[in-house]
């Protein structure tokens, strides 16, 4: 049995910069070509050992939760038409009754205040937070190296990637000590600065191990940059008395927060697709060449 067990999926966010496609649709359920956002994110968790999925969600957002139940009137249509894959694709592994919740987060007070609101579901024991709209590729599930680190030493493991120095004020940043291969020991985090004032270019890309202790920061509800709950904050609390490193992620990374970055994983993903004829072209042909 793995270390880390249960999984947190933030979604409940109103995804403003895909507006109007987002006015009904969550911006989770976003395709990359032909699966929602947060699909990728819950296979991951599911690929790197996570049995217990809780999503934190808000009014609006209940395709979510369809999504991941079952559809017995499309089941029993394809089922009759003899489509076979398709059915395959719409039932997905290990997502077994009992094993997803979902809470309402009520307020949007910030990420922080979304984690927090897993507090009575993610038991005593390490948890990950998934961000569905930072699309992770690697040749293993990405979470699984924050995994290894947290199986080795134990303490609260985030992955990073270096971004431009003008890019900091988007990102939680790491303030490095010891760098052991793709390790790094965290020794500060600040949500958001100012490039001047980054400590480094090491930017969080959504994937978290955290111990439980968070959940009490959390609880204070102190107000961080955005005038939001800031979970980087309460990360930050936590160093010093636990371990607490960072994992420069080598794979491939989509910021489908944005267009361009959601564009991008659809053409890239596309493109890996052995199914899909005529990508290539199309793409050419988009381009005018
Ligand atoms: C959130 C976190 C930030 C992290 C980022 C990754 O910010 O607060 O620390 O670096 O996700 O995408 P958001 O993009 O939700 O503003």
């Amino acid at each position: 049995m793995g270390s880390v067990r249960t999984a947190v999926f933030p979604v409940g966010g109103l995804g403003t910069r895909f507006l109007p496609a987002t006015k009904a649709v969550p911006k989770e359920m976003l395709p990359v070509v032909d699966k929602p956002l947060i699909q990728y994110a819950v296979e991951e968790a599911r690929d790197a050992g996570v049995e217990h999925f809780v999503f934190i969600t808000a009014s609006g957002k209940s395709a979510v939760e369809d999504h991941f139940d079952r559809n017995f009137e499309l089941e029993t249509v394809l089922a009759q038409q003899g489509k076979h894959d398709l059915l395959r694709h719409i039932l997905m592994d290990g997502m077994v009754p009992g094993r997803l919740a979902y809470v309402r987060q009520m307020d949007p007070l910030g990420l922080g205040h979304a984690v927090w609101c897993a507090r009575h579901l993610i038991g005593n024991g390490p948890f990950a937070v998934l961000l569905a709209d930072e699309l992770l590729r690697g040749d293993r599930p990405p979470l699984a190296d924050l995994i290894d680190v947290h199986e080795d030493i134990g303490g609260n493991v985030v992955s990073v990637i270096e971004v431009a120095a003008e890019d900091t004020g988007s990102y939680g940043i790491v303030k490095p000590g010891r760098i052991d291969g793709r390790r790094i020991e965290v020794r500060g985090l600040v949500e958001k600065p100012d490039p001047a004032d980054a400590p480094s270019q090491y930017a969080v890309v959504g994937r978290y191990i955290l111990e439980p202790a968070i959940m009490g920061l959390l609880g204070e509800g102190h107000i961080g940059a955005g005038g939001e709950i800031q979970l980087t904050d309460a990360m930050a609390r936590l160093i010093g008395g636990q371990p607490f490193n960072a994992v420069i992620h080598e794979g491939s990374r989509y910021d489908c927060g944005s267009k361009v970055g959601l564009l991008e994983a659809n053409v890239a993903l596309a493109l890996e697709r052995d199914d899909l004829v005529g990508v290539e072209s199309a793409v050419r042909r988009a381009l005018g060449d």
